[in-house]
């Protein structure tokens, strides 16, 4: 495994250690240019707590900043490598201008709502984040699906939690560390913890060239990746680098939510004319039995190997359950 962090410009450094091809993945949240940004104070409360010396980018240099750094990411992330740029509105079309000027695909524009945003009297309390998806053509990207989730779980309302996983909002809250030193902007563990597992593998090279307070590379060796950086800020440089080295290698493991692959095996295949069969006479048996109709959909997709919706849509076309349910005065169901 791969730990190493170097406190100076990203840019520069890229150049210096970092072979072309070879990172995996990008995961950064790069300063925002916003001259005088008091956010991390209403998060923070203790201005006391937070590092001295984050560095910004002037305004009118963040166009190009931005192009030089996205492009050094382009060079290092391998075919099919992903890069995930978190970032404010204020000066998003510097970085989108500057992806649209390389090679990389956009794969996700997600919308991060967070709490403790900035009360305001004559405009809407902004309270989001952009988190930009993007790979580079030409290999294979990882997406683990079911990182997190199996298509199978579901909450309270019956609802797929995998689903709602993977809509492109969502809704974290950052982390109030009252009494602890900070970086000015450190992004939540659960969402880091999202990314990293849907986005890489195991011992894949996670980088991060904008470290801050280091939490990328954490949740990186948390989750036993390789975890490489830069940041220019000497300050939170010496503090969060001793963090990182008493993180021991994938100890978050056994702590994170893992889902599996329960796809059914027939999921997309067509049904045969016996399937459909065995399938209107299994409907009939179980609902005699005195199965609820939820109940008699989970056996059958269990028994058919498809999921609830496709077991739904072929007993709806055989319109069963109004020809059978009424019939076997079975309309008593409580679901
Ligand atoms: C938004 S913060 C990153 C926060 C980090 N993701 C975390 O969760 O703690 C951006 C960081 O980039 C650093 N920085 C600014 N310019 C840099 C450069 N050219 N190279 C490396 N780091 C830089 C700043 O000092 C700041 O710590």
């Amino acid at each position: 495994m791969r730990y190493e962090f170097y406190n100076q410009d990203c840019i520069q450094g890229a150049r210096e250690h970092l072979r072309d091809n070879s990172i995996d993945l990008i995961l950064t949240d790069p300063p925002f240019a916003i001259n005088g940004d008091k956010l991390h104070k209403h998060y923070n409360r203790k201005e006391a707590f937070v590092l001295d010396g984050y560095v910004e980018i002037p305004q009118e240099e963040y166009a190009d900043f931005s192009k030089a750094w996205i492009t050094e990411a382009e060079r290092v992330l391998r075919p099919g490598g992903a890069l995930i740029i978190v970032s404010g509105y204020s000066n998003l079309l510097d970085i989108l201008n500057a992806l649209r000027g390389t090679s990389l695909k956009e794969f996700n524009h997600i919308i991060w709502k967070y709490n403790f945003g900035v009360n305001t009297k004559s405009k809407f309390v902004s309270s989001h984040y952009h988190i930009l998806y993007y790979c580079k053509p030409g290999g294979e990207r990882t997406f683990n699906n079911f990182a997190r989730f199996g298509s199978r779980e579901r909450n309270g309302d019956n609802r797929s939690l995998l689903y709602q996983d993977l809509e492109d909002v969502w809704v974290i809250n950052r982390e109030y560390k009252p009494g602890e030193i900070k970086n000015k902007n450190e992004l939540p563990t659960a969402l880091l913890i999202k990314l990293i597992q849907y986005l890489s593998k195991p011992e894949d090279v996670v980088c991060d060239f904008f470290l801050g307070g280091f939490s990328t590379a954490k949740i990186a060796k948390g989750l036993g990746r390789s975890a490489v950086g830069y940041e220019i800020n000497k300050n939170s440089f010496d503090y969060h680098y001793e963090e990182v080295e008493q993180i021991s290698i994938n100890e978050l493991a056994s702590k994170v939510k893992v889902g599996k692959d329960d796809t059914p095996a027939k999921a997309g295949e067509p049904w045969t004319e016996g399937e459909i069969n065995q399938l209107d006479k299994r409907y009939i048996e179980l609902r005699r039995n005195g199965h609820t109709k939820k109940k008699t959909i989970e056996i059958l997709s269990g028994e058919f190997q498809r999921g609830n919706w496709s077991i739904i849509k072929r007993l709806d076309a055989l319109n069963i359950r109004e020809r059978v349910d009424p019939v076997l005065k079975l309309q008593f169901d409580s679901e």
